[in-house]
C-alpha cells in the first residue's frame, strides 16, 4: 500500500502548469476506434484510468505507442469487439466503449462498468439512447451484448444531461445513416473537447455546449493530432488547496472559464483571483470566510467534483457553509476524514453543514474514492502536524503525480511505500 505523508502548514507558492484532463482524454481515446489510420492524442496525461483505456485499446487489437503525453493510436487492426471484466471494473469511463465498439463494430460485449463508490450509478441512460440509436441490448446477468446491423439517426431525448450518456450517444451516433439530435445533452467542457475531436476526424459535430447537440452520421473519418484540454478538476483542486494553506499559485495553462463557479465560490471565501485567457492566479487571504450553500449542479453549476476539495476548504472557515450534492446520491465519503481531523460537519442525505473550526490537526485518514482523497489531501496541506493518506491508488486515477506538483509549491508531502 501506498500512502502520502503530509506535514501541513506550510504556505503554498509558485507555478503550475496544469495537466492533461482526465474526463476529457478516457472519451477522445474511446473515439480513436472511430478512425482507421494513425491518430495522435497529445496532452494526455499519465493515470491509471488513462493505463486502463490503452490496455483496452490494445486488448481490442489497436497499436498504442505513448511517449510521455503523447499517444499515437492506430485503430486500422482492431479485431475484437469485447472488454473483459478485469478492465471493465477498473473505471466507470470504460462504458464509453460501448458507443465507440458499437461504432466501430456493429456490436459490443461487456460487463457493467466499476469507478468511484458514489452510490448508485446506472447505466439505464446509456442503453436507452443507444437503442434509440437502433442498437439491440440484451443483458445476460452483469453481462451487455449489443448489436447493431444499422444505426438510424434520430432525436435522442435525456432524462438527466448525463455526461457519460452524452458522450455515448455522440459516439454511436457517428456511425448512424442520417443527422442524429441529442437533446437535454450534457454542456460539460468535456463533451465540447470530444465534439472538438470528432470533427478534427472529419465528423461534423454541432452544438456541443449548449443543451442541442447535431452529429452527422457515416462521414469517413481521417487521422489527426489532438490535444487533450486542461484538467479543470485538478485546477480546481490546486486553488483550493492554495487557499486553505495561504500563498499564491499561478496556473499557467488553464482555461478560467471552466472553473467560474469555483472562482466565484473562492472569491466569496476571501480568495483574489485574477483570470486572463490561458492563465490564472489565486492569492489566498489571511482568513477564510464560509461561501454560503453550493449546490451541485450540472455544468455550468457547481461540479460535484469540485465539491469534496471545497468542502476540506470550509472546514476552517469562520463560519458555516452548507453543501447540497444533487449528482450523487453518495458522494461524501471524504466526510469521515475530515471529522477525524477535527472538522465539524453536520450531514444528513444530500444536505452537509461545514460549522469552520480554527484548526484542523493531522491524523491517519483514508481515501475512499478519487476526489474524496483530494478533499483530504487539501485539508491535511492545511493542518496542524502530520496526516497520512492511504489508499492513493484512487488519487493517481486523476491527479498525475500530485505530489510532487504540491511539493513543487513548497508542499511537504512524501509518498511512503508499506
Ligand atoms: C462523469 O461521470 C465524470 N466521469 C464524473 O467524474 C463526474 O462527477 C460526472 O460526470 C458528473 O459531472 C467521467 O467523465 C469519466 P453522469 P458520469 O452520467 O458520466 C445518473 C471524477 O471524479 N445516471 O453525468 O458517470 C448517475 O447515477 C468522476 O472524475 C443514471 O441514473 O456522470 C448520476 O447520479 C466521478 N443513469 C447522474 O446521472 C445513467 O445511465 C450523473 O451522471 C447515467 C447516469
Amino acid at each position: 500500500m501506498t500512502e502520502f505523508v503530509i506535514n501541513g502548514g506550510r504556505k503554498l507558492r509558485g507555478s503550475i502548469a496544469v495537466q492533461g484532463s482526465k474526463n476529457s482524454a478516457l472519451p477522445l481515446l474511446a473515439a480513436t476506434l472511430l478512425v482507421c489510420g494513425e491518430v495522435v492524442i497529445e496532452n494526455c496525461p499519465e493515470l491509471s484510468d488513462v493505463d486502463c483505456a490503452l490496455e483496452i485499446l490494445t486488448y481490442l487489437g489497436c497499436t498504442v505507442d505513448r511517449c510521455g503525453h503523447s499517444v499515437a493510436i492506430d485503430c486500422t487492426s482492431m479485431h475484437a469487439h469485447d472488454i473483459p471484466e478485469r478492465l471493465m471494473k477498473r473505471m466507470r469511463s470504460s462504458v464509453v466503449f460501448l458507443g465507440a465498439i458499437l461504432a466501430r463494430a456493429g456490436r459490443a460485449e461487456m460487463t457493467m462498468p466499476g469507478g468511484c463508490m458514489l452510490g448508485p450509478r446506472p447505466i439505464d441512460y446509456h442503453i436507452d439512447a443507444l437503442r434509440a440509436l437502433g442498437a439491440d441490448i440484451d443483458s445476460e446477468g452483469d453481462r451487455l451484448i449489443c448489436r447493431a446491423c444499422r444505426l438510424c439517426g434520430c432525436d435522442v431525448f435525456l432524462p438527466f444531461p448525463s455526461v457519460g450518456t452524452t458522450e455515448n450517444a455522440m459516439l454511436a451516433a457517428s456511425a448512424s445513416r442520417g443527422s442524429t439530435r441529442i437533446m437535454n445533452a450534457a454542456r460539460e467542457p468535456e463533451i465540447q473537447d470530444l465534439a472538438g475531436f470528432m470533427n478534427a476526424i472529419g465528423i461534423p459535430v454541432r452544438g456541443a455546449g449548449t443543451s442541442v447537440i447535431e452529429v452527422e452520421g457515416g462521414i469517413r473519418t481521417h487521422g489527426t493530432h489532438y490535444a487533450v484540454m486542461t484538467d479543470r478538476i485538478a485546477a480546481g483542486t490546486y486553488l483550493c488547496a492554495t487557499a486553505v494553506c495561504g500563498g499564491t499559485v499561478e496556473l499557467t495553462n488553464a482555461r478560467p472559464e471552466h472553473i467560474e463557479a469555483l472562482t466565484g465560490a473562492l472569491r466569496r471565501a476571501g480568495c483574489e483571483i485574477l483570470e486572463k485567457p490561458g492563465y490564472c492566479k489565486l492569492t489566498a487571504p489571511s482568513h477564510i470566510a464560509p461561501v454560503g450553500i453550493v449546490e451541485t449542479r450540472p455544468y455550468p453549476g457547481h461540479a460535484t467534483d469540485m465539491q469534496p476539495p471545497l468542502m476540506a476548504l470550509m472546514c476552517t472557515a469562520a463560519g458555516t457553509s452548507v453543501f447540497i450534492e444533487n449528482i450523487f446520491e453518495s458522494r461524501y465519503n471524504h466526510i469521515v476524514g475530515l471529522r477525524r481531523m477535527g472538522a465539524d460537519i453536520q450531514n444528513e442525505g444530500r444536505f452537509a453543514a461545514i460549522h469552520g473550526v480554527s484548526k484542523l490537526t493531522g491524523c491517519p485518514v483514508t481515501a475512499l474514492d478519487l476526489r474524496a482523497g483530494a478533499a483530504l489531501v487539501t485539508a491535511a496541506l492545511g493542518a496542524y502536524g502530520e496526516t497520512s493518506v492511504s489508499h492513493i491508488e484512487h488519487l493517481e486515477r486523476g491527479y498525475e503525480r500530485m505530489d510532487e506538483v504540491l511539493c513543487g509549491l513548497g508542499a511537504d508531502v512524501i509518498r511512503r511505500e508499506h
